[in-house]
């Protein structure tokens, strides 16, 4: 028996979903806090046979934690200790912002999905950078050339004009490049007005170009470049954005974040709108999100890393995105609803498979 799903439909699931998230974030921190996540970690360490090569960085496993659960670099550490062999911090913005009024947070159980619209609540570039540099540090003195992975995402300040957006995520770039073993430019959520509109080669050519140049400057190496994009992307625009990071020698492409879309649910229609606007996770973009993968892999050839997300749930659905052409894997919701033992498991069943795999050889 599962005891974490009967926990949640007993506690968090009657909560606001946003302070459940804060209190079941705490919780993991404390853990860490008090030194039991050593002991945790004994457990949860992926197998060796699941180390991953992707764009010069060593994985401790292909699977890792999506953009938005550690928006300011505040749990690194401790959800290093939970199995994730890399944990994407942000998104991250220029400015400080506290994202838009709550609540903005909206769990649809029924579908094994969420719907939010946090809007980027965040510190800022300048506050995160140095949290991120002690993490960096200690997974350095703890793991040495075998630590977990921290890729930081970044996104465009509300407050900032669209046409001012390059100068934002350079502010960005230049102070998050030094702390990130990779960088993500999102252009891809619904909640911040007109950010998607980035997504188009015009725009995204000037924007990935400044954020390199400004990256490799501030940093004093080179930091791998990749751009996350939506699901509601047309196939055309998916393969525009595949054609523009292939010319400009991004390292790869992540996809995909939420969907403005609200098909196929099974939460009743009234739920569903009471939610709002925001984006859709979780179980419902699992297909969408499989489709743009095999479409861009077919675009890119061997040339680029792809990043899978979306509907990611268990270490089945894990293969079958590597299985498409996958490097590397990443999911936020199902944590949200199979708890804190997710990543070990779905490690667990990784490693299994590669075992199988080994024995067939
Ligand atoms: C509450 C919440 C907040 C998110 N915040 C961000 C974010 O700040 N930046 C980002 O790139 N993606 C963000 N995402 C999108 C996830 O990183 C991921 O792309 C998406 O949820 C699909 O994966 P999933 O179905 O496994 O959740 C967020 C998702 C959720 C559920």
């Amino acid at each position: 028996m599962r005891i974490y799903p009967l926990f949640f439909r007993a506690a968090f699931s009657w909560m606001d979903a946003e302070r459940a998230h804060r209190i079941g974030f705490g919780a993991i921190r404390a853990v860490h806090a008090c030194g039991l996540g050593k002991a945790l970690a004994r457990f949860t360490a992926p197998s060796g046979a699941l180390r991953t090569e992707a764009f010069g960085v060593s994985f401790p496993s292909p699977f890792g934690l999506a953009a938005g659960f550690d928006k300011e670099g505040r749990g690194i550490e401790a959800l290093a200790e939970l199995g994730f062999g890399h944990i994407e911090v942000g998104t991250i913005t220029g400015q400080a912002q506290p994202g838009n009024p709550t609540p903005r947070l909206f769990r649809l159980v029924e579908d094994r999905a969420v719907i939010n619209r946090m809007g980027f609540n965040n510190d800022g570039a300048e506050a995160v950078a140095p949290r991120i540099a002690i993490a960096r540090a200690a997974l350095e003195a703890r793991y040495g050339a075998d630590r977990p992975v921290i890729g930081v995402n970044i996104g465009k300040t509300k407050a900032v004009e669209l046409e001012h957006a390059v100068a934002d995520y350079r502010v960005s770039a230049r102070l998050l490049a030094p702390v990130a073993d990779y960088l993500v430019v999102n252009v891809s959520s619904p909640n911040t007005p007109g950010l998607r509109l980035l997504q188009s080669a015009e725009s995204l050519r000037p924007l990935l170009a400044a954020v390199r140049e400004e990256s490799g400057a501030a940093a004093g190496r080179h930091v791998p470049l990749l751009v996350k994009i939506a699901p509601d992307l047309s196939d055309e625009d998916v393969d525009d954005v595949a054609r523009l990071a292939l010319e400009l020698g991004l390292e790869g492409i992540i996809a995909t974040n939420t969907t403005i879309g609200r098909e196929g649910l099974s939460a009743p229609a009234a739920k569903v709108e009471a939610a709002g606007a925001g984006g859709l996770s979780g179980a419902p973009l699992k297909a969408r999100s499989l489709e743009v993968l095999r479409r861009l892999r077919a675009a890119v050839g061997d040339g680029l890393a792809l990043v899978s997300v979306g509907g990611v749930e268990t270490p089945a659905d894990v293969r079958e995105r590597l299985d498409a052409g996958a490097t590397l894997v990443q999911g936020y919701t199902a944590f949200l609803y199979e708890g804190p033992f997710w990543a070990a498991h779905i490690n667990a069943g990784l490693a299994v498979d590669a075992g199988l795999a080994r024995i067939r050889r």
